[in-house]
């Protein structure tokens, strides 16, 4: 099998197939340099929950579950510390219209039976003692929590080589489709025809682009740029503890803790195409709205400002299994969602590549739902 991009979908969907037994080749041409290298990593099923998407949510609730046991495989496997950290997230509110954001957040929580406490300010900082006297409110969700995109990536590339699974740093031309109308492997750059039973074509946003694709089967992905911040301080010296998300006036942020001293500052949205420069305005919004929540935030270095393109689908969930084009598959679509989906994206695909069924609780992503 070949999979088209070594992203954490990618390369956590080859693991697990090498794991399973099977044989795996990921190209790329920068492995792990998309948007997965931009990522926050926060895995958000209850903060990020909405009304209109419970099946979304369904799916996240499902690989989150799947989180401890992928973070401690990868870790047992490689000794690399992917940084799960399950401390919860506190969303908060700045004035009313915000507080109004969060009552809504509430009710969908109550809607879909899941977990989180109301919070007075008070209560807020209680938990968090730099968040802004400002702060008018919030909401607890003991059951979100993070990795480190970078160690997860770090860990799966090294997992990778030990289990002899090649990841070659090559981009993919077109897939071949034979005249049966079945996938037959990918052209790739260094000027190969690279043979494969099936592609999985799990190459975020750019999975739309891939030439070769039969029309019917092209994923319904298009970009969606978010520019982030990371932001440093001495280990010991992050001054709070727990992922921090917030509406300032209307504008959505999240601050993310590592142990490291990494904290990163995200995200906003924008479909502007392809374009991955990060605008002055977007600097300034996402440290105005951070340091309104944590003033402390004034003090901290501003050590990177990048954007990435998520790979949004028309219902926010991702296109996982047959495409319509024997031997070509789909891992892609994952939106706001690719870390939090990726145990779950892995798990499902190992499934179809062995003949069987989109596992239930991966069904609402199945890439047949708009052919
Ligand atoms: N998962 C958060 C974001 O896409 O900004």
């Amino acid at each position: 099998m070949v999979v088209v991009g070594g992203g954490v979908i990618g390369l956590s969907l080859a693991w697990r197939a090498a794991t399973a037994g099977m044989a795996v080749t990921v190209c790329d041409p920068t492995p792990g340099r998309g948007s997965s290298w931009v990522a926050a990593g926060m895995l958000a099923p209850v903060t990020e929950a909405t009304t209109e998407e419970r099946d979304l949510t369904r799916m996240g609730l499902a690989s989150i579950a799947r989180w401890p046991r992928f973070a401690a495989d990868l870790e047992e496997e490689t000794g690399v510390d992917v940084g799960l950290r399950q401390d919860g997230t506190l969303q908060v509110a700045f004035d009313n219209d915000d507080r109004r954001a969060l009552d809504h957040l509430a009710a969908v929580h109550h809607d879909l039976g899941l977990a989180s406490e109301r919070c007075s300010s008070s209560r807020c900082r209680a938990l968090e003692p730099a968040l802004s006297p400002g702060v008018r409110g919030g909401l607890f969700a003991g059951d979100d929590w993070q990795v480190d995109p970078r160690s997860v990536v770090a860990a799966l590339r090294e997992a990778l080589q030990r289990r002899g699974v090649p990841v070659l740093r090559t981009a993919v031309r077109s897939v071949g489709v034979g005249p049966g109308g079945r996938a037959t492997g990918v052209d790739t750059d260094d000027g190969e025809f690279r043979r494969a039973g099936a592609v999985v074509l799990a190459a975020g946003a750019d999975s739309a682009k891939v030439a070769g694709v039969p029309d019917a089967a092209r994923p319904a992905v298009r970009p969606v740029k978010g520019e982030i911040l990371r932001l440093r301080a001495e280990p010991t010296e992050v001054p709070f503890t727990r992922t921090i998300r917030g509406s300032v006036q209307g504008r959505s942020v999240y601050l993310v803790p590592r142990l490291n001293g990494e904290v990163v500052v995200g995200a906003t949205m924008q479909e502007a195409g392809y374009d991955t420069t990060v605008r002055a305005g977007a600097v300034h919004d996402l440290l105005h709205a951070a340091i309104d929540l944590v003033p402390a935030i004034e003090e901290l270095r501003l050590v990177e400002a990048a954007a990435g393109l998520r790979p949004g689908s028309p219902d926010n969930a991702p296109l996982l299994g047959a495409s319509g084009t024997p031997g070509l598959l789909l891992a892609t679509g994952h939106f706001r969602n690719g870390v939090l989906l990726a145990p779950l994206t892995a798990d499902a695909l190992v499934e179809v590549l062995a003949g069987r069924p989109l596992p239930a609780d991966a069904a609402a992503g199945c890439a047949g739902r708009f052919q």
